[in-house]
């Protein structure tokens, strides 16, 4: 990340990373994302002296409350989920103010401008504005127009104004592109932050430190070299009582579009010349634009949708998917996608990814495997060794983060045994603390850094990749509501799999047409 001529930055030295005096304001406070996530990050950047020392939090929802009321609740939050009892947050807690709005009233707007220019004045914290939208995506459109109209967006001269937006950015490529029109009409594409909140996790920014920073690994990173590359995003939770959001959503829209080509794009995208947004954000783009696009037939042979039914996840009994509240009975969201990709350009011309992500699955991992080709010739072919299985990569992103590397080695002996053996980084090595993402990305925004949040180009040609496959699936919005599966007169089939397994078996064949098989992570 380019630190030190970006705009907001204070000072050098340790506190080099310590953003200048702002106000952040998060529409759609009252939501589960402030409390579980944003305070517990801002309370963390606090103390470890990464929050300015002038700085406040003021939340915007719909319900009425006070700011007494609204600060004991975040308290609460940051007892459940900051870190353990001992958190106290005297200095935050005098820095946070509610403001109750329906996001849709001009005047209620101007209020709140009224509010942020007395707090600005009277807590010393200037002009910088941070906002932050964790609303209900159907807010984000309005709430920028409203920032527009009382003059809290675009560039006032008296700081900067920023805005971050939540995931998820449009339901397909012409929402999305509607979208980015109307932010595009109050705030610079330098001004706005899309959150894809696997870019803050550590072991994501990884990536590109592995392939860029080991000479001895990026000469291998190619067709040459490479058999094939999976990337799972596999989850053991099911809905958290997300069902009605869930049903509008499911895994395409909800992972596979945004967090899974994210990790594909940072294992698969050319090196930048630097580490700074506009260079890894233009390489990203351009591998995105380089993956084969869908059109109705092979997005059916390529790409598996399924559900969960009933099963045991961790030794317990789980309900099917349809049977989760705000799910309909006859459900035809898919809780998991798998698909192979294959990449036109010169590095990666012939080698498939084959991705997948899903609810419910035996546990959870997140992994990027990179499949090695096989010896050019077996000098151990007389020997009665079988056949070795390839060498392999794991990045493992989450939980047990680290990267392991699989070859095979003589067994001791008198005769030419070869077995799998494993050579294993973990991540605890560099202690338990790592930043949660949200602490990350909050820093950035902040810092004005945009290198971890993805760009307009970028979002939507996530879509003009992944809506030809809801299309094929029906599950574009018409204006009678969602067609829930279907293709003209066709059901597409949702594959039904067990809570607690792998996913379907229809994964497993769209893998092994090619003569290959899933790793069970
Ligand atoms: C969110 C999805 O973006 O990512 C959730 O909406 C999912 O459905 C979550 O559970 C997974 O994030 P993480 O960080 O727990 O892997």
């Amino acid at each position: 990340m380019a630190q030190s001529a970006v705009a907001g930055a204070e000072g050098p030295g340790p506190a080099e990373r310590r953003p200048a005096p702002f106000l952040l304001v998060v529409f759609g406070a009252s939501g589960d994302l402030t409390r579980r996530k944003l305070v517990p990050a801002l309370y963390s950047l606090d103390r470890k002296g990464l929050l300015p020392e002038r700085f406040a939090l003021v939340g915007v929802a719909r319900r009425p409350l006070g700011d007494e009321a609204f600060r004991s609740g975040l308290q609460e939050g940051l007892r459940q989920f900051g870190g353990g009892e001992d958190w106290t947050w005297d200095r935050l807690r005098d820095q946070v103010f509610y403001f109750q709005s329906n996001y849709s009233d001009p005047a209620s707007f101007r209020d709140l401008k009224a509010l942020l220019d007395r707090l600005a004045k009277e807590r010393g914290v200037g002009g910088n504005r941070l906002y932050y939208l964790a609303t209900p995506p159907e807010a984000y459109a309005g709430i920028t127009e409203l920032l527009g109209a009382v003059g809290l967006g675009g560039d006032w001269g008296a700081g900067y104004s920023r805005i971050v937006v939540e995931k998820p950015f449009g339901r397909d490529l012409d929402t999305a592109r509607e979208l980015n029109h109307k932010m595009h009409s109050v705030f610079r594409e330098e001004q706005i932050f899309r959150i894809d909140h696997y870019l803050g996790k550590e072991t994501v920014q990884n990536i590109l430190v592995f392939r860029l920073a080991n000479g001895i690994f990026e000469p291998i990173w190619n067709r040459q070299y490479v058999d094939h590359v999976q990337i799972s995003i596999a989850e053991g939770i099911g809905l958290e009582g997300r069902g009605l959001y869930y049903e509008e959503s499911g895994a395409l829209r909800d992972m596979m579009q945004n967090h899974l080509l994210q990790l594909l794009s940072l294992v698969a995208m050319e090196p930048p010349a630097s580490f700074d947004a506009a260079a890894v954000r233009d390489e990203k783009v351009k591998l995105l634009h380089a993956i084969r696009p869908f059109d109705a037939h092979s997005a059916l042979e390529n790409v598996v949708r399924g559900q969960y039914t009933a099963g045991r996840v961790d030794g317990k009994p789980v309900p099917g998917y349809r049977e989760e509240s705000g799910v309909a009975p006859d459900s035809q969201t898919e809780t998991f996608a798998a698909c192979k990709l294959l990449i036109d350009n010169w590095r990666w011309a012939g080698v498939p990814f084959y991705v997948r992500t899903g609810k419910r699955l035996a546990r959870r991992a997140t992994e990027v495997a990179v499949v090695f080709r096989p010896a050019p010739h077996s000098a151990f072919r007389n020997t009665g060794t079988p056949a070795l299985d390839p060498n392999e990569l794991v990045l493992r992103i989450q939980p047990d983060e680290g990267i392991g590397l699989r070859f095979g080695a003589k067994v001791p002996g008198a005769a030419i045994r070869i077995q799998d053996v494993d050579m294993d980084f973990s991540y605890g090595k560099f202690g338990d603390e790592r930043p949660e993402a949200y602490e990350r990305l909050l820093l950035e925004a902040a810092l004005g850094d945009s290198t971890l949040f993805t760009r307009r180009d970028e979002v939507e040609a996530a879509w003009a990749l992944m809506t030809p496959v809801l299309q094929a699936w029906g599950r574009v919005d018409t204006p009678e509501g969602m067609s829930g599966g279907s293709v003209g007169n066709r059901q597409v089939a949702l594959s039904p799999y067990p809570a607690g397994s792998w996913g379907p078996s229809q994964a497993d064949e769209l893998i092994a047409r090619d003569g290959r098989a899933w790793r069970k992570p």
